[in-house]
């Protein structure tokens, strides 16, 4: 069992999944249902996409009936596929096809290219599976079979040359369409992400990571960037067995959520000046001798937490409120501040 495109077409002939928009064994498909399967696919899973592809093509039999339909239309049908100007540039492509191309898909990669809304991958996919062109078909799935079967380890994006020569060395002259989907249903049925079934795969003896014992290495991530670091001070006060909160302002990073008081978190934090955005400045603030710490997408946060007492009676400053400390489960409040809550009742609770 080879690395080659024999092996992976007979397991494929075997093993394929039945999907809309293929053809029958070793017959070509319709361009249009290839295109629209394939636009519809990107970003979104075939599960997703199967009812929007039937509904579609019922709807829309060619591309000259989609051309024909108005915008409304066809973003109503597309509502809850997301990724809209996916929609937009699909309606732009099928209208240029009509009026520039008698109705009729371009039968080259080149051609194909030179469409609005048709990227490198998408003009491959239909010129290999549409009409027969050896396509150097490369998407999430094939990368992941490809950088396990050679063991590649230059991490991505990278590796894509690479990946890309050796699925060109690859792919044949004849099926190349069905070649590239076989190598999706592989990627998506057994060499998955996570846990791949090497024992059905018909790449096992091939496979170089598979004898290494190391498939869920490939394809290598990219380092991760450092996340910035952001600093910021927190105030938690204390009345009796209440805790002061606010709220955020409605836009922005947990926008509209319950909070402790604080100072704005920023890379070039002025401890000195935090002061002047605590609720009342002149109480005698603690320092917590626990920073809290939290991983944002963005950035990642240290927050030094001050505490302090006040009084039976204390009203709030404007805008913030007491809430009882036995209240902070069900008042939801965001993770971090959660932290910071429980740092700043340190033994209070
Ligand atoms: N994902 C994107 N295109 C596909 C295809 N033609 N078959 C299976 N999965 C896909």
């Amino acid at each position: 069992m080879n690395a080659d495109s024999t092996t992976l077409l007979a397991w494929y002939d075997r093993h394929r999944r039945t999907l809309p928009w293929r053809a029958l064994p070793g017959m070509h498909s319709d361009p249009y249902r290839v295109w629209l399967s394939e636009v519809m696919l990107q970003q979104t899973t075939v599960k997703a996409v199967i009812p929007y592809f039937h509904a579609f093509t019922t709807r829309w039999p060619s591309v000259a009936d989609l051309a024909g339909a108005s915008d409304a239309d066809v973003m109503a049908a597309w509502a809850g596929l997301g990724y809209y100007s996916r929609a937009r540039k699909l309606i732009e492509c099928a209208r240029v096809i009509a009026a520039e191309h008698g109705g009729h898909f371009p039968q080259t990669e080149s051609a194909l290219l030179k469409l609005p809304g048709i990227g490198p991958y998408t003009a491959a996919a239909i010129a290999a599976i549409a009409f027969g062109e050896p396509a150097v078909v490369v998407d999430g799935n094939i990368e992941r079979v490809t950088t396990r079967l050679f063991a590649i380890d230059t991490p991505l994006p990278a590796a894509k040359p690479i990946i890309k020569a050796r699925v060109g060395d690859m792919t044949p002259l004849t099926r190349p369409g069905d070649f590239a989907q076989g190598m999706m249903d592989l990627g998506a049925t057994i060499c998955t992400p996570r846990k791949p079934a090497c024992g059905l795969c018909p790449f096992r003896e091939a496979c170089k990571a598979h004898h290494l014992g190391s498939e869920e290495s490939y394809p290598v991530k990219p380092p991760k960037p450092q996340r910035p670091r952001r600093f910021g001070a927190a105030f938690v006060m204390t009345r009796g067995q209440d805790i002061l909160l606010g709220r955020r302002p409605p836009k922005g990073l947990l926008g509209g959520m319950v909070e402790v008081p604080g100072t704005e978190w920023v890379s070039d934090f002025d401890e000195s000046l935090a002061f002047r955005d605590s609720p009342i400045a002149q109480l005698n603030w603690r320092r917590m001798p626990t920073r809290v710490e939290h991983i944002f997408t963005h950035f990642a946060l240290e927050v030094t937490v001050y505490s302090a007492e006040v009084p039976p009676g204390t009203l709030a400053p404007k805008g913030l409120r007491f809430e009882p400390f036995a209240d902070l489960d069900r008042l939801g409040l965001p993770s971090v501040m959660r932290k910071i809550a429980e740092v700043g009742l340190g033994s209070n609770r």
